[in-house]
């Protein structure tokens, strides 16, 4: 099983970026932990600050990953470019977010790209990528 996990804009900041909402711990951490729990999955990591790099990034992984976890951090709430890519492909994407996006301001409670995804798992803290791995595994 190999999984993807992507990050879009500002996620490169975790540790330093509001901490009150994203905590302390950043993604190396995470995926170091990650890794040493699922020995028997392959996890693999993307970050960009930019759409259309995430755009490519999604397209490359295409039936070369059994899954993606996708954090499109605000292009969550704006990319019809994203959720285009997102339907233009075959491998499933799990959309996640750090924060309860419902909890928050209004605006991030909408997801441009949901309708495209497997599913939606947020508010668990960095856990909430594990979640999403782990929801490759049902
Ligand atoms: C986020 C939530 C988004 O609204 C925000 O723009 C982010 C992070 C999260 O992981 O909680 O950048 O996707």
């Amino acid at each position: 099983m190999k999984i993807l996990i992507v990050n879009g804009p500002n996620l490169n900041m975790l540790g330093k970026r509001e901490p009150a909402v994203y905590g302390n711990d950043n993604m190396d951490k995470c995926l170091a932990e990650l890794r040493s729990v699922m020995k028997n999955i392959g996890i693999d990591y993307f970050q960009s600050n930019h759409e259309g790099e995430l755009i490519d990034c999604l397209q490359q992984a295409d039936e070369k990953y059994d899954g993606i976890v996708l954090n499109a951090g605000a292009y969550t709430h704006t990319s019809v470019a994203l959720l285009d890519c997102i339907l233009a492909i075959d491998t499933p994407v799990v959309e996640v977010h750090i924060s309860n996006v419902h909890a928050r301001e209004d605006f991030r409670r909408r997801s441009v790209i949901a309708p495209a995804c497997r599913g939606i798992i947020c508010g668990f803290g960095l856990g909430s990528y594990r979640l999403a791995v782990e929801s490759f595994l049902l």
